[in-house]
């Protein structure tokens, strides 16, 4: 199994527990909702669920096509990225539900664009191994 592949499903199962913990001090605290609320909602679902398709997906998904992932180094990145773009949109989240203060909104939309970013270095690696070479249309 790649280095990546191990990593986005150890995170995965990582964000869960995360996500879940939220979601039980919501469920005991109604009024951490507005806090807790939107990170919770995408460390189950960016973290747990898309990390989760992320590590099946590098590993599978290329077995389909018979070739080798375009990028591991491209994978690498968006592990990267994936990860402080999470991590960083979400603790800004908190703060900036907490405190209200533009710097944290600022920084969260600027920790939001990476996990963008991240997505779409998948997106693009994905896909690139996925097209078949000229040679086998
Ligand atoms: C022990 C497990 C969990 C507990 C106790 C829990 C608890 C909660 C609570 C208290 C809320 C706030 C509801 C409100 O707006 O008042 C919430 C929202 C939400 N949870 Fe969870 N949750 C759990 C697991 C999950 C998982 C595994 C996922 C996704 C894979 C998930 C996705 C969401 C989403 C998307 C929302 C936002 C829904 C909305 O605002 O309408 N939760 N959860
Ligand atoms: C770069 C990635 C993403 C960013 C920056 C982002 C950002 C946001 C923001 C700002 C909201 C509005 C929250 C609010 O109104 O309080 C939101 C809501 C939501 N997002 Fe995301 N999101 C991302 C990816 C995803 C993905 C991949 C999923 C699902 C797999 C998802 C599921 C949801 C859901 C279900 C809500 C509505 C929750 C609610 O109404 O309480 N998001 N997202």
């Amino acid at each position: 199994m790649d280095r990546y592949t191990r990593c986005f499903v150890k995170g995965s199962l990582i964000y869960l527990a995360i996500g879940v913990v939220l979601g039980v001090m919501m469920a005991a605290h109604g009024d951490w909702t507005p806090l807790l609320g939107r990170t919770h909602n995408h460390f189950n679902l960016v973290g747990f669920v898309c990390f989760m398709i992320f590590g099946v997906g590098y590993h599978i998904l290329p077995r389909f096509t018979g070739r080798p992932l375009h990028s591991a180094k491209l994978a690498d990145l968006h592990l990267w990225l994936a990860n402080i773009g999470l991590i960083g949109m979400s603790i800004f989240w908190i703060l900036d539900a907490g405190f209200e203060q533009y710097v944290f909104e600022f920084l969260a939309v600027l920790f939001s664009i990476i996990l963008g970013i991240s997505m779409i270095v998948f997106i693009y690696n994905m896909w690139k191994s996925l097209i078949p070479l000229p040679q086998e249309e």
